[in-house]
Parts: C-alpha cells; sequence; structure tokens
C-alpha cells in the first residue's frame, strides 16, 4: 500500500528538528485527547471511525439507488450547502472530466449542484437545463433548516411535480438528513422519499464519508468502496503511529502550529492540477470553520498554480511574509499526451521535446517552490501518488484528522461553528421571518 507522503524538506530555516520536537509532545497529547473523546466537542467525533462504521450494506444501498436514479436521469442535482456538499464536489471534481458537461459516456448522469447560491441568474440557467433534461434529485442539509437549499429544494421540486407528477416527482428525490428532526425530516416522511441518515455525531463539514458525500460521489460513477478503503488504511496511520516522521497527519498539525506560533497566520494550498481546486474548497471549509474562532486560527487560502503564479504568484513571492503554502503534488497524471515536434521551432519550445506535459509541470513545482522558499516562505508538499479514489479517501482523512489534532493543540474547539450564525439572524430580520423582529 502507498501512501500519501509529506515532505518537509523545504521548511528547514522556519520550522527546524528542534521545534519540532517540543511540538511533538502536544499533538500527541491532542491526539490522545481526541481519540479518547475527553475534548471540547466531543459529541462531534462520529467522523473519526467512520470509514470502519460504514456498512457494506449502506454500501450495497446507496449502489441501487445509483441504479434506479441513472435509468432515469441525465442530470442528478445536489442540493446543499457547506458541508453538505463540498466533499462530493471535491471528490467528482477531481475525478471527472474537465469537460464533463459536453463529454458523457451516458453510463452516469452530469452531477450539478443547487442550494449553495441564492443567484437568481444561477437558478434561471438551472431550470433551463432541468426542462430539457431527465433529472433526479439529492436534497441534503444536516440541520434540515438552512434557508439556501430550502429555498433550491421549493424551486426544483415544484418543477419536478410539474414535470413528472407529484408521484414520480417523489421517486426522482432522496433526501439526506436528521434522523428524526428538521422541516426537510418532516417533508421526506410525509412525501414519501427515500431517505438516508447523517449521524446525529457528524458535523456538515466531516461528513464527507457518509450518504453526503457518498450518494452523489458514486452517482457520478466513482468507487465508494475505494475511497473508503483509502480512508481507512489512513486512518490506521493516523491512530497507529506515534511519531512525526511515520504519522504524517500528526506531522501536518505539528508544522501547523509551529509555524502559526511564529506568525505565519496564512495557509494556501496549492494544486498544480486544476481538478483539485474543489478539493481545496473543502479543505478550507474544513480548517476555516474548525480554527477560525476566538480570536485565533490560521486563515486558509488556496490557489491553483500555474494559472495562479501568473496573479498572485506576485503577492507569495514579493509581498508581506505573513503565510506558508502546502503544495498537493502528484505524481502521476492518469493520461499522457506528446508535445508535437516542429523543426522550425518559431516558439522556441523544442529544448522540451521528449519530455512529458508532467515532467515540465513538475519542474514548475519545484522552480516555484524553490523561489518561493528563496523568497521567505515555508513550503510543504503532500506528495499523492495519484488522483483516484483511493487516494482521495486517503487524503480527506488524513486532512480531517489532522484538524481535530490541530485544532486542539490550537485551544479551540475544533468540531463547533459559532459563528455561521451571525449572518443568518441579520439576513432572518432584514427578511422579516417571523421571530427576528428584535433580534
Ligand atoms: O460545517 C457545517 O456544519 C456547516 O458549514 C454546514 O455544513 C452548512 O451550514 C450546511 O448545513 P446543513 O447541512 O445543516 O444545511
Amino acid at each position: 500500500m502507498k501512501t500519501i507522503n509529506l515532505d518537509i524538506q523545504h521548511l528547514s530555516h522556519f520550522c527546524g528538528d528542534t521545534d519540532l520536537s517540543a511540538m511533538s509532545a502536544e499533538v500527541l497529547k491532542a491526539r490522545k485527547v481526541l481519540m479518547e473523546g475527553s475534548g471540547r466537542g466531543n459529541d462531534f467525533l462520529g467522523w473519526v471511525t467512520l470509514p470502519e462504521d460504514v456498512t457494506p450494506q449502506l454500501v450495497d444501498d446507496i449502489k441501487g439507488e445509483v441504479a434506479r436514479l441513472s435509468s432515469k436521469a441525465k442530470v442528478f442535482v445536489v442540493v446543499g450547502i457547506g458541508g453538505s456538499y463540498l466533499g462530493a464536489r471535491a471528490v467528482i471534481e477531481a475525478l471527472q472530466s474537465e469537460f464533463a458537461a459536453v463529454q458523457r459516456d451516458g453510463k452516469f448522469p452530469l452531477v450539478v449542484y443547487a442550494g449553495h447560491t441564492l443567484s437568481e441568474d444561477y437558478y434561471c440557467q438551472l431550470m433551463e437545463l432541468l426542462e430539457r433534461e431527465d433529472y433526479a434529485v439529492a436534497v441534503i442539509s444536516k440541520s434540515g433548516t438552512t434557508t439556501e437549499p430550502a429555498v433550491a429544494f421549493r424551486i426544483i421540486k415544484a418543477h419536478l411535480e410539474k414535470k413528472y407528477g407529484k408521484a414520480e416527482a417523489a421517486q426522482r428525490i432522496v433526501a439526506i438528513t436528521d434522523a428524526h428532526k428538521g422541516a426537510l425530516h418532516d417533508i421526506a416522511v410525509q412525501e414519501g422519499y427515500h431517505t438516508y441518515v447523517i449521524p446525529d455525531n457528524v458535523g456538515g463539514r466531516f461528513s464527507v464519508l457518509t450518504p453526503v458525500g457518498l450518494l452523489p460521489i458514486a452517482m457520478a460513477g466513482y468507487d465508494i468502496n475505494l475511497l473508503l478503503q483509502g480512508a481507512r488504511d489512513m486512518r490506521r496511520l493516523c491512530v497507529e503511529k506515534d511519531t512525526l516522521a511515520d504519522n504524517p497527519a500528526l506531522l501536518y498539525a505539528a508544522v501547523r502550529n509551529v509555524l502559526y506560533r511564529k506568525g505565519r497566520k496564512v495557509e494556501i494550498l496549492e494544486n498544480f492540477v486544476p481538478q483539485l481546486k474543489y478539493l481545496s474548497e473543502w479543505w478550507k471549509q474544513l480548517y476555516g470553520e474548525s480554527e477560525g474562532k476566538e480570536g485565533k486560527g490560521i486563515l486558509p487560502h488556496s490557489l491553483s498554480f500555474t494559472t495562479d503564479l501568473h496573479s498572485m504568484g506576485q503577492y507569495v513571492q514579493e509581498g508581506e511574509r505573513l503565510m506558508f503554502e502546502t503544495v498537493l503534488s502528484v505524481a502521476q497524471p492518469r493520461h499522457s499526451i506528446a508535445i508535437p515536434d516542429d523543426e522550425q521551432n518559431l516558439d522556441g519550445i523544442n529544448y522540451l521535446l521528449g519530455k512529458s506535459l508532467t515532467e515540465i509541470n513538475h519542474n514548475a513545482e519545484l522552480g516555484t517552490i524553490l523561489a518561493h522558499c528563496d523568497g521567505g516562505v515555508p513550503v510543504l508538499r503532500i506528495e499523492v501518488p495519484e488522483v483516484d479514489e483511493y487516494y482521495l479517501g486517503q487524503l480527506i482523512y488524513f486532512f480531517e484528522f489532522a484538524c481535530g489534532v490541530s485544532g486542539y493543540v490550537l485551544g479551540v474547539n475544533p468540531f463547533d461553528q459559532p459563528g455561521v450564525e451571525a449572518y443568518k439572524k441579520n439576513m432572518f430580520r432584514l427578511l422579516g421571518k417571523p421571530g427576528y423582529a428584535d433580534k
């Protein structure tokens, strides 16, 4: 079994052996607290054992739903926001063609998203698509009361019922929500939707390995058993290995906290392959919501290289020294393409002949790391053997586990998100929601 690896060789000026051995005791203590469930937020630790807890029966049920729904839908709408859609989108966009919308093999539906925005134009465009194509829907909300997905679902449900009739519409909707409470739970019971439960003890941003992520990922045609296997193998490493050298999640948590205490308040997650862009979006929610509280926390930011080297590269190289970088470095592409020979060489790039694009990209990556290090930015590299379901499963669990440990080292509750409520109260008051007039 290969595993993702954390390379810290470009950190030495900023975070040396002495820093790491001093931090080692803290991360080991934080892991103990996490594993014993004795820390803050310990009623939201269901994600720790999720890779083992997902039963073969649940996977079979999801596969059954995929077979049933993909026989009648060309488009699958995932309605959800935050943790109720980002994990699924991260995995699907990492695996599917960048041109999936126009390159379908017809076996699995195109997954599209709703409930993550309140843009009227977005919904007008979406409804145009849904008017034309056969579709089915997963509506996902742990609380079952979040405004954005509720608004989107009301629009889509009305359209679906008009298009197919109420009985068939109910056959095309799957609800993923709380087992007992919430508006979505009540609608699902009344309408007789197929439902999946989000466990009480799993928070939204840690829920990708529940049906929240598994159903949409399987609908898009990807192997959820492999994803879970990757997560299981990474879990074993995270909980069994006791040294920073052997345990990449503990090492990542340690390095982040050393750098933070030395004034590095921003972490930029970078990829050199655009299909990982949504993994960064998922990661930003995971770390931003888990650590950004009580006036503390590393600000998670992301860039896609080499694209953003031609925009934000300038700032990283020479701007304020407040960041460190974590590069997602993918070893192997899944496809290859040759650079054609050109005798005239007017573009001057014949020196690249015989090199693969990945070799060129890896040199761009190394050149960037060396330049940024020289410019005073610490750089971490997460080596990912390949972008497939198995290594995405490893990455997901690696980031989740490191997040729990890192949050405890930081001294916050990594499993709540009280700050998310503030905008909602204002919005409800401004929109005249009953009960909010005097808030
Ligand atoms: O991490 C979280 O818990 C939040 O960001 C939620 O994922 C997000 O607000 C959506 O909540 P819900 O699934 O209840 O609709």
